[in-house]
């Protein structure tokens, strides 16, 4: 079926990559991607794909009622897959406001016009709600999340997205909107911001600088390859039943401590520097406010009902991470300087 897909978020890391896998495996779509091109939004990641004709650029914002009314008129989406989001847990403690009005604010903005536009017919519409694992909160030293696990959000960041998580399942319930979430853990993988641990110490182990390990490096994380999230959220949005919830995750744990010595293990190979040379930067800090201890994700409802697993050892997919960045210097220097943010008036404004 030709579908008019509205994908949000779509210059960000995970957004990059959903966008870039939609648009080659589907020509016939007609796919909008909406994105504000904050700090977070890079043009540059889909550089690759911009001149194709089944996709479609629009800067706008997901709170702008006026304008993402227009944006509904104009494309008559049939289904929207929703990644626009403040998405770093360190700036939503320094201005949660921002992650309220994008988060919370700018998903209801969408659901509603969803709701307006498919009031008539609900048949072969669907809003796809991209979450994340943080919603349920944090785990002791055993368990996973479930779908059924009770949400328990404890940073600003995690709050807003389980209150966006919350009114996509009120629209479901008061409105029958046809919405299926996700809630994945941490994703790694090219294109990912340098503020978030894995390209941050990438980028700094590169450029001899202090990696910054928060606390002890006790907390542990569950990390997939951004590749393979997305190929999950192809599936779901395809496959998935409305009104449910899937959890995605690589069952894949590491202490932050861990993961930054194989981090630098790899890097010390791939630069051609002696053994032991980039551990030295490792330097603990003083720990992130209210952080989580433990994350882990039970994604076997996925893997049993629609057969998705994830398909890269965490070994194998940092390897090709770190490769990816050493080889995208151009990326990362455009990225870490700014100058990134000339892209969308260079490649955009003057067509
Ligand atoms: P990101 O910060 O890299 O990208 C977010 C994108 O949203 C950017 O392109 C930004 O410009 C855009 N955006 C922000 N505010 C906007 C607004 N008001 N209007 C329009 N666009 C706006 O984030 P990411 O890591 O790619 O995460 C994408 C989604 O996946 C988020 O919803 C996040 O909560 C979720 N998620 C992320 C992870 C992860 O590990 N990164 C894991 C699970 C879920
Ligand atoms: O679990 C999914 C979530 O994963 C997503 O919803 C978020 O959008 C995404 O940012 C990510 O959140 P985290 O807070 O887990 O990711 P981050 O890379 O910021 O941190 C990973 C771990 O590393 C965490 O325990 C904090 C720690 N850390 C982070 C940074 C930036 C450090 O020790 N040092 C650092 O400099």
């Amino acid at each position: 079926m030709k579908r008019r897909l509205l994908i949000t978020g779509g210059a960000g890391f995970i957004g990059s990559h959903v966008v870039r896998l939609f648009v080659n495996k589907y020509p016939d779509y007609q796919i909008v991607n909406l994105d504000a091109l904050t700090y977070a939004g890079n043009l540059e990641n889909l550089a690759d794909i911009q001149d194709k004709p089944n996709y479609v650029f629009e800067k706008g914002d997901i709170t702008d009622e006026t304008f993402i009314d227009q944006l509904f008129q104009q494309y008559q989406f049939d289904s929207v897959i929703h990644l626009a989001a403040e998405s770093h847990v360190d700036r939503s403690i320094m201005d949660p406001l921002a992650f309220i009005r994008t988060n919370v604010l700018g998903t209801a903005v969408l659901l509603n016009n969803a709701r307006k536009l498919w009031k008539d017919d609900l048949t072969n519409k669907l809003f796809y709600h991209v979450s994340t694992d943080e919603v349920y909160g944090s785990l002791g030293e055993e368990g996973l999340f479930h779908e059924t696990t009770a949400y328990d959000p404890r940073s600003p960041y995690s709050a807003s997205k389980a209150s966006s998580d919350h009114f996509v399942m009120a629209y479901y319930h008061t409105y029958h909107l046809p919405v299926i979430i996700s809630n994945c853990s941490n994703n790694y993988g090219s294109h990912h911001f340098p503020e978030k641990l894995i390209p941050l110490a990438i980028h700094n182990i590169k450029n001899n600088k202090p990696v910054p390990v928060y606390g002890k490096g006790e907390n542990v994380r569950d990390w997939l390859f951004v590749e393979d999230h997305a190929r999950a959220i192809d599936t779901i949005f395809h496959q998935g039943r409305t009104g449910e919830t899937y959890n995605i995750g690589g069952f894949n744990e590491w202490k932050n401590i861990d993961l930054i010595q194989l981090l630098c293990n790899i890097m010390d190979r791939q630069l051609g520097r002696p053994e032991g040379t980039s551990a030295q930067l490792i330097t603990f800090v003083k720990d992130r406010a209210g952080h989580d201890l433990r994350y882990a994700i039970d994604a076997s409802k996925l893997n049993k009902e629609l057969g998705w697993a994830p398909s890269l050892q965490f070994e194998e997919g940092l390897e090709k991470t770190v490769s990816w960045y050493l080889a995208n210097e151009t990326w990362l220097h455009n990225v870490t300087s700014g100058e990134y943010q000339q892209y969308y008036n260079e490649q955009y404004q003057k067509r």
